[in-house]
């Protein structure tokens, strides 16, 4: 025995040692951890157990049958995240540069099946040099293999992909079907064409970090949620993402344990500026009615016009989608709409209620955003409000304009309750544009066109320019002080608690894509 337990252990130190210490210290000094040392710092303490640890490769060309080396470039398994099951895999570029082997392929695959059958999110550490070259197209099949994978566990169990390396060519798609990317900044970077290729067909010289890197994909892609200052920080921010979500789809997000207090908050009343077209920051407006600090803001550097991210409210999970007038006027447009799209698609995916802070103008004119397809992108978000079934509520701060108004989880569209504050302002359009195309002949005919316009603007306003046309037909649930806003919200959540929708049944709907 004592020789076959010898045995034993060699081959878990050899799987240990994953490329050698050489490689490891080369990874270091890149300035990144290796699959075991990020495994470590994401699971609780010796929660983890592998599976998997001994397959190899089955690679015979090029004299690969040579090189293996247990786990074939991938450390997979399941753990407990404070306390709760989740499965992971985590790529190790000192193996092959963590490429992709039929072998890790059928690995990642095992652990995918599993947290479906079980219903635990699954966490991927990415750090790999793509489709393991050896082994061509059985390298690309296992691809496929994963992103069939990804696809069938999309809103079964939350997916959470974080970047910690190269993620190029088709092997960018699997992070981009799960729910959550996270890159960290200047050791990251995804992109389906690298920079040799790009000078190619473009002639553009850009770098990775430029063409790839996660300031780029935060700010102008939006194809990560979060860029991370380094890996602990990604990993941290794992965590927290995990804590607002259920673990499946059936399960409803976690609650902390919250005693009631006294839930106004009077500072409310003075917080939106006296004029309606001075900017404020929304987040001001959040963090005073959500539990304290609770707040972790997704896409937080893209699109900013509108902020996304989860909270909690009376120790309860929500989603909140908010206007940004501090953020050109906090109007919608393509990205913002894309944005605030997917993330409520993902919170009624997972049963996390809405709550909607509106202030919007409208949406962007001009010819960018009509011929990128703002009527097609702008859909988008409708169609996810219209489509969400979880407890949605919205408060309107301030301007509710023209279609934005519906499309901002209104009443028609299967909100639940809506309030306004008396600053709310429903209508059709702004006072003075109204004006002069209402009231044209009488502006035209008048002797002091100026001071006729004025006029109307203000006849207009006085009649559109508040909450109650809205709250007499019933729009508008109830007009309350904005210092009632956190105590009106836990009650009309805690009503809306055992919410149950029955819609039409379908195949699946065909949402403007
Ligand atoms: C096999 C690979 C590999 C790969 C890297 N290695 N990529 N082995 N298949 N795809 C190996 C290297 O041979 C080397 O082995 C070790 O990993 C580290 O690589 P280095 O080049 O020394 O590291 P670094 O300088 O950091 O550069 C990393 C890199 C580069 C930028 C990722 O290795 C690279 O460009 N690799 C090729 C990337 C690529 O073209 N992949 C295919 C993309 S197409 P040793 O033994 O020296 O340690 C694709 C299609 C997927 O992925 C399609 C899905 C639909």
């Amino acid at each position: 025995m004592n020789k076959k337990l010898g045995l034993l252990r060699d081959k878990r130190q050899k799987a240990f040692e994953g490329g050698g210490a050489l490689r490891i210290e080369s990874q270091h000094k890149k300035g990144k951890l290796t699959a075991r040392e990020r495994l470590h710092f994401l699971m609780d303490e010796g929660s983890f157990q592998e599976i998997g640890m001994l397959v190899a490769h089955r690679s015979t060309d090029f004299g690969m049958e040579k090189e293996k080396y247990p786990g074939d470039g991938v450390v997979t398994g399941y753990g407990t995240i404070n306390g709760r099951l989740v499965y992971v895999f985590s790529q190790d570029f000192t193996v092959f540069g963590g490429s992709l082997s039929e072998t890790h392929a059928e690995k990642i695959c095992k652990i995918m099946d599993l947290a479906v059958k079980n219903g635990a999110p699954v966490v991927g550490l990415n750090d790999s040099g793509g489709a393991r070259i050896q082994e061509g197209v059985v390298s690309l099949g296992g691809y496929a293999d994963i992103f069939y994978r990804n696809t069938l566990a999309s809103g079964v169990i939350p997916q959470i992909s974080a970047i910690m390396g190269p993620c190029a060519g088709g092997a960018v798609y699997s992070p981009a079907i799960t729910d959550f990317i996270l890159m960290v900044e200047n050791t990251s970077y995804m992109f389906v064409t690298g920079p040799n290729v790009v000078k190619t067909v473009t002639h553009e010289v850009v770098t990775s970090e430029e063409l790839g890197g996660a300031t780029t994909h935060a700010t102008k892609s939006g194809v990560t949620h979060f860029a991370c200052a380094n890996e602990i920080a990604a990993i941290q921010n794992i965590k927290a993402l995990l804590s607002y979500m259920p673990q499946n789809c059936e399960d409803k997000a976690p609650a902390l344990p919250y005693e009631t207090q006294n839930e106004l908050r009077p500072e409310l009343n003075t917080l939106l500026p006296e004029n309606n077209s001075t900017p404020y920051d929304i987040r001001e407006i959040i963090d005073h009615v959500i539990d304290e600090g609770s707040f972790l803001e997704v896409h937080k550097d893209f699109a900013e016009n509108i902020v996304v991210g989860f909270a909690r409210l009376a120790g309860r999970s929500i989603g909140i989608v908010a206007n940004q007038p501090a953020f050109l006027a906090g109007v919608l447009d393509i990205h913002s709409s894309i944005k605030a799209a997917r993330f409520v698609r993902f919170c009624d995916s997972f049963n996390i209620p809405l709550l909607v802070f509106e202030d919007v103008p409208g949406f962007l004119p001009g010819t960018d955003q009509e011929w990128n397809a703002i009527i097609t992108n702008g859909a988008k978000l409708l169609y996810a409000f219209c489509e969400a079934t979880v407890p949605r509520i919205t408060v309107i701060t301030r301007k509710a304009y023209g279609g934005a108004y519906d499309v901002m989880n209104s009443k028609h569209i299967g909100a639940d309750m809506n309030f306004a504050w008396p600053s709310a302002e429903i209508a059709v359009m702004g006072a003075k544009g109204a004006a002069e195309i209402i009231f044209k002949r009488e502006i035209s005919t008048a002797e002091d066109k100026e001071v006729k316009w004025r006029e109307m603007e203000q006849l207009y306003s006085d009649t559109f320019a508040n909450p109650y046309r809205a709250a007499e037909r019933g729009f508008i649930d109830e007009v309350i002080e904005p210092a009632e806003t956190r105590f009106k919200l836990i009650q009309a959540f805690k009503m809306l608690e055992n919410k149950v929708v029955n819609n039409p049944r379908k195949k699946h709907g065909n949402m403007p894509l």
